[in-house]
């Protein structure tokens, strides 16, 4: 799924008679959305009322009506890694549900791009939407597995320092330098969420069938970052949440070689509601938190 330029957004938003498309000429590709949210949505973002109860124990059965707040500030939704397959699909997503005044859409192609390997991108881009009002969702939708001069590895006789190293500047270092600029912006008071999109073969403990070394090594080092930033936000923004998601296995370029028989792949639409219903359930006790798609914990 692309989507990057503001030609291929004005396209989308042609179907959506309520959502007006802002004409920003040197800004990131934006959607102005309704003040209201739509009551028969499928998928809130204003923080339904009903918590997770126990630390790092959501149980996500059902989804919440979005509620609709009323402070001063704009609400500001970002997706990082919005030309991406689940990325994109947030994007829409999000849009769809009118629950933020501003969805920004940052890739390699927006305006401003970001780059994981240019952390200068990075800050540029969390500054100008910081601009637009109050942070109060954040998701890094950007990752890496393969391309074509890296594949996952079989066997350690694959190990490749190169591979390695991409994997850790894509998965960890970049979403790290994210986090570094992200989390200070969240307002210091009311739900806000960072999450960022780990995957459950990062889970050390849940490890069983090996392989994949550099994608695996390098999304645990993602939640361990994850982890830690989650305790210093709690000292400065006690109602902010920072997790990683697993998104379950999802239909786009990055799944699309390992595509096996018998696995159940999600479409991106239908992850993407996963992944914002658990959003929507998480109260401030699941800072910290690695979660999959149905809301259960994944083992560190
Ligand atoms: N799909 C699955 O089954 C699955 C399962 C578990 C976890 N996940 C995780 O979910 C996340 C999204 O995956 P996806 O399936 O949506 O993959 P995808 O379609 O390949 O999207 C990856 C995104 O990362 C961006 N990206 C890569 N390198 C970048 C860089 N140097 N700078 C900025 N952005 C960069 C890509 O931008 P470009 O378009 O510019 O390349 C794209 O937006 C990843 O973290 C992945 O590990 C996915």
């Amino acid at each position: 799924m692309a989507l990057g330029g503001e030609s291929r957004i004005a396209a989308r938003c042609a179907n959506r008679p309520r959502v007006v498309l802002s004409n920003v000429p040197a800004g990131p590709a934006i959607y102005r959305v309704g003040f209201w949210a739509d009551a028969e949505a499928s998928v809130g973002f204003i923080w339904s009322k009903e918590s997770v109860t126990e630390r790092c124990h959501s149980d996500v059965a059902t989804v919440a009506k979005p509620e609709v707040g009323s402070g001063p500030a704009a609400r500001v939704a970002v997706i990082f890694g919005a030309s991406g397959g689940i990325g994109g699909a947030l994007v829409e997503a999000i849009q769809t549900a009118e629950s933020f005044e501003h969805v920004v859409a940052f890739s390699r192609s927006s305006s401003p791009s970001i780059d994981l390997l240019d952390e200068t991108s990075l800050e540029r881009a969390t500054a100008y939407a910081a601009t637009l009002g109050e942070l109060r969702l954040v998701i890094d939708a950007t990752g890496f597995l393969h391309d074509d001069r890296h594949r996952p590895e079989k066997t350690w006789r694959q190990l490749d320092a190169d591979s390695l190293a991409r994997s850790f500047a894509l998965n960890a270092i970049g979403p790290a330098l994210i986090m570094k600029h992200v989390l200070p912006r969240l307002p210091q008071s009311g739900k806000a969420v960072f999450a960022t999109l780990s995957a459950r073969v990062g889970s050390i403990g849940d490890n069983r069938l090996g392989g994949w070394y550099s994608y695996r090594a390098s999304k645990a080092a993602l939640n361990q970052l994850v982890r830690t930033a989650a305790v210093e936000l709690a000292r400065r923004s006690p109602d902010a949440i920072c997790i990683a998601l697993h998104p379950g296995t999802v239909a786009t370029a990055l799944s699309a070689p390992f595509a096996a028989e018998g696995l159940k792949v999600h479409s991106p639409a239908t992850a993407a509601q996963h992944l914002l219903a658990v959003i929507d359930r998480l109260s401030a006790d699941a800072n910290g938190c690695f979660f999959d798609w149905r809301g259960q914990p994944v083992p560190w």
